[in-house]
């Protein structure tokens, strides 16, 4: 992957792929081109692509929809239809020219070009290391055409570029800790997997069983009894000099439940594979660190993984056992797939203890949340209502859709136990989400802003709604979220 810049006029060549946002049907002027291929525009669509041969160069045109209103989402979206058109014309250099980048309302060009340059790297991305023959990768070549640009704007454009970079590496690491199945992705490869990030300025500790035991995390603990591995509590805490002594840090839980059998209350067969994706959340709490780490940000963040597999070995926890988290909560198991909310509950006491100064918790927590917003919308539980504006906020910078649902004490009432103080499955039907989210809320110290994610609609098999994802597997959402929140903190 390179990105060179030049300031000379915009030149095509052999191997080279232009592209151009067709405004003035340069199609149709064009003796070379063939108009019969330009598209229309059907209602909602904001723009097509289409693809000509001129010059020995290869040209992909992009028909805009009038109003050119694009947030840089849509040119993210853009990029990524565009890689498709470049892979499939086996382009080799990508011509880029900022020019073309000068036509949106509300997105500056360096901004819209950012976005799509971003677009069309998140999109180079394949699990190639589970074939036997791993074809090489190719190498991604782009060439930005600066000319008429102040050098102060090249500059900010340079470090824009570097960001993006950055943003789609760390979502492809996040995306392969999904995409790896459960024997390959189990929670000691996950916790060296966090060991493997590199920064001055991070700490890495994994807690093994014994350890866990002895820090009474009775709801990891108790889900990783029917399983062979070892469970692990991965503890990631980012700290750049510079800081002042006492600064509180942002704390950032994920779910990293390797395989989701379902353990005693098992699941049904079908599709269950999909279940090496429930670790989804400790993934994107990963791939955050990592973004975070690069881009070398100034702030204090701590991210916490429980990780352990949900399965039915012989010493499994059973329907109606009670489990005792780290506050010293019980909890009733009345059914044993409801896991997640188990060993979340004792890294968020961990994350109170730490004394964080707000807690964002991520998980790929009920098929609820599939049901209430399918896999365009990320749903988040707050009762902050700052820190739900934030959040809102944080979703139109990154571009990832996130949406806020209702917390309330209804559903804390919901999840009382009859013999334990909680238990882990609502008594009443309906709004599993939000009643699993009110489950966690009773294990953060009262007065510290929480939010909960729930991904499980959008953290893999998402292909649909944007363009730069893999046609199935894991999407790395929320990578971008996270790091844009602890960014604009
Ligand atoms: N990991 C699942 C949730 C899930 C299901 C995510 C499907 C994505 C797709 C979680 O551990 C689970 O099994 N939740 C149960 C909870 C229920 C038993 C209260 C669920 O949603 O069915
Ligand atoms: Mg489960
Ligand atoms: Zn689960």
């Amino acid at each position: 992957m390179s990105i060179t810049y030049k300031s000379t006029a915009f030149k095509g060549g052999k191997d080279k792929h232009t592209f151009v946002f067709d405004l003035k049907n340069t199609a149709k002027n064009s003796s070379k081109m063939d108009s019969k291929n330009i598209p229309k525009l059907k209602n909602n669509e904001l723009f097509s692509i289409y693809s000509a041969a001129a010059d020995g160069t290869s040209t992909t045109l992009m028909k805009l929809k009038d109003n050119k209103n694009f947030s840089k989402e849509d040119l993210r979206v853009i990029g990524g239809r565009f890689y498709k058109e470049y892979k499939r014309l086996k382009s080799k250099t990508l011509l880029l020219n900022i020019k073309d980048f000068q036509i949106f309302n509300g997105t500056s060009d360096i901004d819209a070009l950012q976005g799509f340059v971003e677009g069309f790297l998140l999109s180079d991305y394949k699990l190639q290391e589970v074939k036997s023959s791993a074809t090489k990768k190719e190498t991604l070549d782009i060439e930005v055409h600066t000319s008429g640009l102040k050098p102060a704007k090249v500059t900010e454009l340079k470090s824009q570029l570097k960001e993006s970079e950055h943003v789609s590496q760390a979502v492809h690491f996040a995306r392969r800790l999904g995409d790896l199945p459960g024997n390959m992705m189990t929670p000691s490869i996950l916790a060296k997997n966090a060991e493997s990030i590199k920064s001055p300025a991070l700490k890495v500790t994994v807690w093994n069983k014994t350890k866990i035991k002895k820090e009474k995390m009775g709801g990891l603990l108790g889900v990783s009894l029917g399983s062979a591995e070892e469970p692990k509590f991965i503890i990631m805490e980012y700290k750049p000099k510079g800081l002042k002594a006492k600064s509180t840090p942002t704390v950032l839980v994920g779910k990293g439940l390797t395989f989701d059998a379902g353990g005693i209350s098992i699941k049904p067969s079908a599709k269950m594979d999909e279940m090496r994706y429930d670790m989804c959340g400790g993934a994107s709490v990963i791939g955050a660190m990592k973004l975070i780490c690069d881009m070398k940000l100034k702030a204090h963040v701590i991210a916490l993984i429980p990780s352990t597999e949900n399965l039915l070995g012989a010493s499994a926890v059973k329907p109606g056992d009670v489990l005792t988290a780290r506050n010293g909560k019980t909890i009733e198991v009345l059914n044993t797939d409801a896991e997640g909310r188990l060993i979340l509950a004792d890294a968020l006491v961990y994350a109170s203890e730490l004394g964080a100064k707000e807690i964002l918790s991520t998980a790929t927590l009920t098929g609820a949340m599939v049901v209430a917003l399918g896999n365009s919308h990320t749903g988040f539980f707050t009762r902050d209502d700052k820190l739900a504006e934030k959040i809102n906020e944080t979703s139109i910078i990154s571009g990832e859709n996130l949406w806020r649902m209702p917390l309330t004490d209804d559903h804390v009432s919901d999840m009382q136990g009859s013999y334990a103080d909680l238990s882990n499955l609502a008594s009443f039907r309906g709004a599993g989400s939000a009643t699993a989210a009110a489950f966690l809320e009773q294990f953060v110290l009262k007065d510290v802003p929480y939010a909960h994610l729930d991904i499980a609609g959008t953290a893999w098999n998402a292909s649909k709604r944007k363009s730069y994802h893999a046609s199935n597997g894991a999407t790395g959402v929320l990578v971008r979220s996270f790091y844009e929140y602890v960014k604009n903190a």
